[in-house]
C-alpha cells in the first residue's frame, strides 16, 4: 500500500487538545490494571531475591515452606522448566540472561531471582516467601564505580559505535584560544513507574496467554516463545492498560516465573513485583563518569569536541548508557571525538531509561557549554548558535528539520532572556541566591515498520486495531485523531484498539518512536478504507476492514539525522545558608514534529522537564559497597521530585513538521527530559558562581562546593 498523502494533509481533531478516551475509564476504576484483572482458580507467586550479590546457592530449603498454609509449589534452579536463551532478541539484541529465572546456581548480582514461591493467595505466598531459606556460598564481589576501571572498553549499542574520531583532538587543542576540560558524573537513577510490574499467564486450549504491563506486547510474546521454545502464533499477551513504563517494561523475571508457574500448576499465575524487588529486577540507568574537552576560538567557535562517557553494566549483559551520544548530533568541530566505555561489575543489568543516553550525557555537553560560554566571554545562547552544525557531526547526513534556534529565539523571549545579567552570584532575594540557565535538548526520532487493521462496522463507527502501547503517553487518544482525520469522521466514530499481540507486529512504545510509527500505519489503513467505503454500496454486517503494512514505506525513508530539539530554561534560587535549591520557574520550546494533541504532548514534555528537575536536584540510588544492594530501595529511600520541589513550568513548541512522515509526526517521549538538569545546574552557577559537575546538586554538595558570591 502507498501513501500518497504528506505532512501538510487537511486536519480537523489532529492539533486541537482531546481528553483521553480512555480517561473516564481510568478515573472511575473501570480499567483494570495486569495485576487487578480477575481469573478463576488464580494463584499467585511471589519472587525470593538473592541476599549475597555474587556466589552459588548451596540449597533451597523448600521442604518446610511446602508445608504453609496455601503453598502450592516452590520453584527454583533445582526444579524449573529449562528455559532456551540462544536466541536473537528485539531489533538483533541478545536477551538479557537476567530474564532466564532458575536456570543455574550462580547469583550474579544482589537481588537476583532464585525462586518463586506459588500460593493460594498473595498473602500466603508472601510469608512462605520471606520465609524460605536459602544457603549461599558467596564470593568477593566489585560494585564500586569510579572514574578509574583499567578494565574499561569501547562498547557499541542502540546509540551507535562505541568511539567515533575525526580530525587531531590534540592540534586543534593547542591551537585553541579558550580550552576547558572538565569531568562530570552522574549516579545510578531508577524509573518508578507507579504500576509495579505485573503479569498473569495461563494454557487455554494450548495457547499460552499473558496479561502483562509492558510497552509492547509482541516484544514479551516473542521473547517468552523463544525462551519456552514454542510456535510464536501460540503465545499471546495483552497490555491494555500500563501505569507508567519510561523504558523497563519489556521482558523481565516475573513474566518467565509466571509462565513456569502456570505451566508447572496448569493454572492462572500472577507474579507482582514489589517495589523493592523493582530496584534489583526492572533494570535502572547505570551511573556515568564523563570527559568532555572543548576547544574553541577567540569568537566560540568550535575547534575540538572531545566526550567520553563510562558507564557500568553487569557480568551477564552488556547494556551501554551512550551518554556521549548527544556529542555526535549537536556539536560539530575540525577534531571531534565521541566515546561510550563500558564497565563490567557485580551488579544488575541497567536498561533503557527516558532519554538514554541523552538524559546524562545532556548534562555533560550541556554544562560544558555553559563553562565555555563563560570562559569566551559570550551569551551561552549565542555561543550554540555559533555552533549550528550543517550536517550530522558524525554522520555527515542533512538533518530533516533542525529548528534548534528557533526554540532558542522563542525560549529567550518569553523567559526574558534579554535582560538577564551574565555574571553570577549577583542576584538577591532575602536569603536566597537567584540565577537563570540554559541548556539544548535533542532526542533521536524515527519510525519503525508497523501493521494496522481499521474496520468500518455496519453501525457506522470505525474500529482501528493495533498493536500499540499506551504506557500513559496518550498514544491511544491520538491515534484516535489520527484516525478520525484520515477517515473523515468525528473522534466518536473511531474506537481504537491497542496493546495485544493478536493484532500483529508494530513498534513498542520506546525510542520516541511510537506514536509516529504507529500512525503511519494507521493513516495508511484507514485512508484506505475510506476511499472503499466510498465506493461500496453500504457496509455487509461483518463490516469491510483494510489491513496495512509500512515495511517498505519506512525502508524507503531517505537517511537522514532526524532528531526533536528544544531549548530549556530553568531559573532556580539557592540557599547558601541550608544549601538547598529551589527551581523557581522553568520553560522548554520545543521543535518536535507536528503535535497531534497538545493537551497531552504538553504533559509528555512537561512531565520530562519535571524528572529533569528530580535527576538535577533529587535522584540518587547509592550501593553499599559492603553489601553490594542498595540502600533505601524504596520510594522513602530513594528521592523524587514531589508537587513541592515542582515550580511553575511551561512547555510549547515551534512549527516544525517532519517533511517525510505521512502526518508529520516526530516524537516527543524524551526530549523533555534532556538539557535540563543542566540548566538548572547552569543556573546554579549563574546563582551562587560556583560550578556543580556531579549530579544530584544535594544541599551538602552545595555547602561544601566552596566560596558562594
Ligand atoms: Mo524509552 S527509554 O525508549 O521507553
Amino acid at each position: 500500500m502507498t501513501t500518497t498523502t504528506t505532512g501538510t494533509r487537511p486536519a480537523q481533531a489532529v492539533g486541537t487538545a482531546h481528553t483521553r478516551v480512555e480517561g473516564p475509564d481510568k478515573v472511575t476504576g473501570a480499567a483494570r490494571y495486569a495485576g487487578e484483572i480477575p481469573f478463576t482458580e488464580l494463584a499467585h507467586g511471589w519472587l525470593v531475591l538473592s541476599t549475597i550479590t555474587r556466589g552459588r546457592i548451596r540449597s533451597v530449603e523448600d521442604a518446610a515452606v511446602l508445608e504453609m498454609p496455601g503453598v502450592l509449589a516452590v520453584l527454583h534452579h533445582g526444579n524449573a522448566p529449562r528455559v532456551d536463551t540462544g536466541y536473537t532478541g528485539m531489533m538483533g539484541m541478545s536477551p538479557d540472561p537476567t530474564i532466564a529465572v532458575f536456570q543455574h546456581d550462580r547469583v550474579p548480582h544482589a537481588g537476583w531471582p532464585v525462586a518463586l514461591v506459588v500460593a493460594e493467595t498473595s498473602e500466603q505466598a508472601r510469608e512462605a516467601a520471606e520465609a524460605l531459606v536459602v544457603h549461599y556460598e558467596e564470593e568477593p564481589h566489585n560494585v564500586t564505580f569510579s572514574g578509574e576501571h583499567p578494565d574499561a572498553y569501547p562498547a557499541p549499542g542502540v546509540g551507535g559505535p562505541g568511539v567515533t574520531e575525526k580530525g587531531d583532538l590534540a592540534a586543534e587543542l593547542a591551537a585553541s584560544a579558550v580550552v576547558l576540560d572538565a569531568e562530570y558524573t552522574t549516579p545510578e537513577e531508577h524509573h518508578n513507574p507507579m504500576e509495579p510490574h505485573a503479569a498473569t499467564a495461563h494454557w487455554d486450549g494450548g495457547r499460552l496467554e499473558v496479561v502483562d504491563s509492558n510497552q509492547g506486547t509482541l516484544w514479551v510474546a516473542n521473547e517468552l516463545a523463544n525462551l519456552f521454545s514454542l510456535d510464536p502464533a501460540s503465545v499471546r499477551v495483552r497490555s491494555e492498560h500500563v501505569g507508567g513504563g519510561f523504558g523497563n517494561k519489556g521482558v523481565r523475571a516475573h513474566q518467565v516465573a509466571a509462565v513456569m508457574a502456570a505451566t508447572v500448576l496448569a493454572r492462572p499465575v500472577r507474579v507482582v513485583m514489589t517495589r523493592r524487588q523493582m530496584f534489583s529486577l526492572a533494570g535502572y540507568r547505570s551511573p556515568t563518569t564523563q570527559r568532555v574537552r572543548l576547544g574553541a576560538d577567540a569568537e566560540g567557535r568550535l575547534r575540538a569536541l572531545e566526550h567520553d562517557c563510562l558507564s557500568l553494566t553487569s557480568t551477564v549483559h552488556e547494556f551501554v548508557e551512550a551518554g556521549a551520544g548527544p556529542a555526535r548530533v549537536m556539536y560539530d568541530a575540525p577534531a571531534h571525538r565521541t566515546a561510550n566505555r563500558l564497565v563490567r561489575l557485580d551488579v544488575p543489568s541497567p536498561t533503557f531509561m527516558r532519554a538514554p543516553g541523552e538524559a546524562p550525557g545532556s548534562f555533560a555537553l550541556e554544562s560544558a557549554f555553559d563553562e565555555l560560554a563563560e570562559k569566551c566571554g559570550i551569551d551561552p545562547i549565542e555561543l550554540r548558535l555559533r555552533n549550528e552544525p550543517a550536517a550530522g557531526p558524525v554522520s555527515g547526513l542533512p538533518f530533516s528539520t533542525r529548528n534548534l534556534p528557533a526554540c532558542f529565539r522563542e525560549g529567550a523571549r518569553r523567559f526574558g532572556w534579554a535582560d538577564r545579567d551574565p555574571r553570577p552570584g549577583v542576584r538577591r532575594d532575602g536569603r536566597w541566591l537567584l540565577g537563570t540557565g540554559t541548556a539544548a535538548a535533542s532526542f533521536f526520532v524515527g519510525a519503525m515498520p508497523s501493521t494496522a487493521a481499521a474496520t468500518a462496522e455496519a453501525d457506522g463507527t470505525f474500529t482501528v486495531r493495533i498493536n500499540a502501547s499506551d504506557i500513559g503517553t496518550g498514544a491511544r487518544t491520538a491515534l484516535t485523531l489520527i484516525a478520525a482525520d484520515a477517515l473523515q469522521v468525528p473522534t466518536d466514530r473511531v474506537r481504537v484498539r491497542i496493546g495485544d499481540s493478536d493484532f500483529g507486529p508494530a513498534m513498542i512504545a520506546g525510542g520516541s518512536m511510537g506514536t509516529r510509527s504507529w500512525a503511519w500505519a494507521v493513516t495508511a489503513a484507514a485512508d484506505e478504507l475510506r476511499e472503499r467505503v466510498a465506493l461500496s454500496d453500504g457496509i455487509p454486517p461483518e463490516g469491510i476492514t483494510v489491513r496495512s503494512d509500512t515495511t517498505d514505506a519506512v525502508g524507503a525513508l531517505a537517511q537522514k539525522e532526524r532528531h526533536s530539539f528544544g531549548a530549556q530554561f530553568a531559573e532556580v534560587a539557592v540557599d547558601v545558608a541550608t544549601g538547598e535549591v529551589r527551581v523557581r520557574r522553568m520553560l522548554g520550546i520545543f521543535a518536535a514534529g507536528r503535535i497531534i494533541n497538545p493537551l497531552t504532548a504538553r504533559g509528555q514534555l512537561t512531565g520530562g522537564m519535571i524528572w529533569g528537575i528530580s535527576m538535577a536536584l533529587h535522584e540518587e540510588a547509592i550501593r553499599d559497597e559492603g553489601t553490594g544492594a542498595l540502600y533505601g530501595a524504596d520510594l522513602a529511600g530513594y528521592h523524587v521530585a514531589t508537587n513541592a520541589d515542582v515550580p511553575l513550568i511551561e512547555a510549547d513548541w515551534v512549527d516544525d513538521p517532519d517533511p517525510d512522515d505521512p502526518v508529520g509526526i516526530k516524537g516527543i517521549g524524551e526530549v523533555g527530559i534532556v538539557g535540563v538538569a543542566a540548566a538548572i545546574a547552569n543556573a546554579v552557577w549563574h546563582a551562587t558562581g560556583v560550578r556543580h559537575r556531579s549530579l544530584p546538586i544535594r544541599p551538602d554538595r552545595v555547602l561544601t562546593a566552596g566560596p558562594h558570591a
